[in-house]
């Protein structure tokens, strides 16, 4: 088990030296107050999350970028050598954000080029997350060979984290048109919500895939797609679609395993969706409904 957090109060890292592997500190400040609890645990290995300075965030900005100026995440080159090397086994970073192996590639040639001397001190390297692995177009064999040269050239294991990688264009969230509105254009309001069930639409922001739709006026009828929240800005995008839409239509999105699934809420009493599993004989499996209680038991 690895942890990592930008800040860990000390009931955190008392707890977590009975559950975690490797725990990752990100500033000599956490360093210099949480070491002792740990190294009073034998055989849990120390990380440092460093702030490599690389940029390779392909969406979302700044807001996405863990090197963007004035990031909270990893300790500045500048700060290195405030660190007890002696007590770091694990070197680490995490810079990128969707990026294909050009990233991911570039990344790992970047530390190896800057920070050679702190690389020979430590057993393992871990290169974060955010590369977009299993996304059309991504060269899984570039990776390979650049994680293989910097195995040879510094001695050291390497991990990688990729979180969305793993379940890109995977998963689907099926919603259904619920009231058809029309204030100049036509609005299709549904029973789900970018605010909640969907929140990085609107943080990305991104345009989830609907399937069978296209962009405005690509087909005949063209519609805002809105949650039933009372959050103005609780827009999914405009679309279009071959036939009209009307209340009882399903409209399926996909790409909605990644972050939608962990960070969805039930904002304004939005009920989330069950989380299903159709199977390829096209029979349906629920695996959890979330219900009122689910709600009041989060709340107290
Ligand atoms: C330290 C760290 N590792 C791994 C990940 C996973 O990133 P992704 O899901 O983009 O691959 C994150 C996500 O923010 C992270 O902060």
């Amino acid at each position: 088990v690895h942890v990592y957090a930008p800040a860990y109060t000390p009931a955190e890292v008392e707890c977590l030296v009975g559950l975690a592997d490797h725990i990752y500190f990100n500033s000599p400040e956490q360093v210099a107050r949480f070491l002792p609890m740990v190294k009073r645990k034998p055989g849990i290995e120390v990380g440092i999350r460093v702030n490599p300075g690389y940029s390779n965030a392909t969406l979302g900005g700044a807001l996405y970028d863990p090197c963007a100026p004035y990031s909270r995440f990893g300790t500045l080159p500048a700060d290195l050598d405030k660190l007890p090397w002696g007590d770091i086994g694990i070197f680490h970073v995490h810079a990128l954000c969707e990026s294909l192996h050009d990233g991911s590639v570039g990344l790992i040639r970047h530390v190896g080029r800057a920070f050679a001397p702190y690389l020979k001190q430590v057993k393992a390297v871990n290169f974060g997350g955010g590369h977009f692995i299993n996304k059309l177009g991504y060269d899984v064999f570039a990776l390979i060979d650049a994680v293989k040269a910097f195995r040879a050239e510094f001695g050291v294991e390497v991990i990688l984290e990729p979180g969305a990688g793993l379940v890109v264009d995977a998963g689907y969230l099926v919603a259904s048109v619920i009231g058809i509105h029309r204030n100049e254009k036509d609005i299709a309001i549904l029973d789900a919500s970018a605010s909640c069930h969907m929140p990085d639409v609107l943080e990305v922001p991104y345009r989830p895939p609907i399937l069978g739709s296209g962009e405005p006026g690509v087909h005949p009828h063209t519609y805002i797609i809105g949650g039933k929240t009372c959050m103005t800005g609780d827009i999914i995008g405009e679309y279009s679609f071959p036939k009209p839409l009307g209340v009882g239509d399903r409209l399926i999105f996909g790409d909605m395993m990644q972050y939608s699934f962990v960070k969805n809420t039930t904002f304004n009493g939005t009920p989330l969706p069950d989380l299903a599993v159709l199977e390829e004989d096209g029979s349906y499996r629920v695996l959890r409904t979330f219900g009122y209680e689910a709600f009041r038991d989060r709340l107290g």
